[in-house]
């Protein structure tokens, strides 16, 4: 400490000789000492698929985010790969007569993912694909497996989710992402496809997913929200639990899992940097349906700067130690990053 001690006769200590705001100063020196950054690489989009023709339909609960058909799709994604987002997840909205008691459209080779996937790495080689492996968007009851005695049945549930990833592999998708929080079902998976010659294919496994409240717009998005009876939280996780969350991830990664997904995603930072921090291997996270419906209402009402709460969002993914964000604002973050800003030097 050094300087004077009194101002105009009061006693005032010693001023700081360390001042942690030199290096705040300039918009440069900012920018120099950053410690993380927001890049187009670190986004995923995922995007909503519906079956039919010549329809893009906005979701009530998602301003901005859309169905599209596959007529549609090509031109919908297009802006994503130009701008050189690396991948993509995929969701369907099955319509109410291809959805059963068994989710049994999820392992038709045909469906509306597998067709989407199919068209996509015609169109775009180069964008990598990501499928969701759960029953949800299948089931005449909206949970994510098969429902044995009023409860989802582990093991019958883990075969068709095989079945599922199989159909997806086939079709072209790169990573399989099971979001469906089944017992053993990275191992059962892992060892399908590679017993059919699918040894590349990587497994994104949903290890620490949440009982959350805040899926409620997705549910719309994808049709099950008026179907689901009951909740889900004899499979997905108490959001009271972290130790929870490192044994789930630990299951996965020795039954061979290649990422780990964290989902939700704001309200679970502490578990990326546990995950992160433990494991040292690629963690992402999923900014989810309701993380985004929050920001768009606030934005919406012109109570936040809707694009500065993005990206200052984004970044403390970065922060907590995320390889990378599955997040609905994929697009607009990459025209903004596009324009040359880097989320940390934009708000200067
Ligand atoms: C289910 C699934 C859910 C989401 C992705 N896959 C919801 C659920 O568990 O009910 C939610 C994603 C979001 O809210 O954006 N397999």
């Amino acid at each position: 400490m050094g300087g004077a001690d009194r101002v105009d006769g009061i006693s005032v200590g010693a001023y700081p000789t360390v001042r942690m705001r030199r290096n705040r100063r300039h918009a440069w020196t900012r920018r120099l000492v950053a410690e993380n950054t927001l890049g187009i690489d670190d986004l995923i989009w995922p995007i909503f698929l519906m079956e039919g023709e010549g329809q893009s339909v906005e979701i009530a609960a998602m301003p901005g985010a859309r169905r599209v058909t596959l007529d549609k799709l090509a031109a919908y994604v297009e802006p994503a790969v130009r701008l050189g987002i690396p991948a993509l997840a995929l969701f369907p909205a099955t319509p109410a007569g291809k959805k059963d008691a068994e989710g049994s459209e999820s392992a038709n080779p045909k469906n509306l993912i597998c067709r989407a996937a199919r068209l996509l790495k015609q169109e775009f080689p180069d964008l990598g694909l990501i499928g969701d492996v759960a029953l949800d968007p299948y089931t005449d009851h909206g949970h994510d497996g098969v429902l044995r005695g009023g409860d989802v049945a582990n093991d019958e549930t883990i075969t068709a989710l095989v079945r599922q990833a199989l159909v997806q592999a086939d079709a072209g998708i790169d990573i399989i992402a099971p979001s469906d929080m089944m017992d053993g079902r990275v191992g059962a998976i892992r060892a399908a496809l590679d017993a059919a010659g699918h040894s590349a294919i990587c497994i994104m496994s949903y290890a620490a997913k949440y009982a959350s409240v805040f899926y409620g717009p997705f549910r719309e998005a994808v049709g099950s929200v008026g179907t689901l009876h009951g909740n889900k939280k004899t499979y997905q996780m108490d959001p009271a639990n972290t130790d929870e969350a490192l044994r789930e991830v630990a299951l996965d990664l020795a039954e061979g899992a290649d990422m780990i997904m964290v989902k939700p995603g704001m309200p679970y930072l502490d578990i990326v940097r546990r995950v992160h921090e433990r494991f040292g291997v690629p963690t992402f996270a999923y900014q989810v349906s309701g993380e985004y419906a929050m920001i768009k209402a606030a934005a919406g009402h012109g109570w936040l700067d809707g694009e500065r709460a993005m990206m200052e969002s984004l970044l403390g993914f970065k922060r907590a130690g995320c390889a990378g964000i599955m997040t609905y604002f994929a697009l607009d973050a990459a025209r903004l990053l596009h324009g040359g800003e880097e989320a940390g030097a934009s708000f200067s």
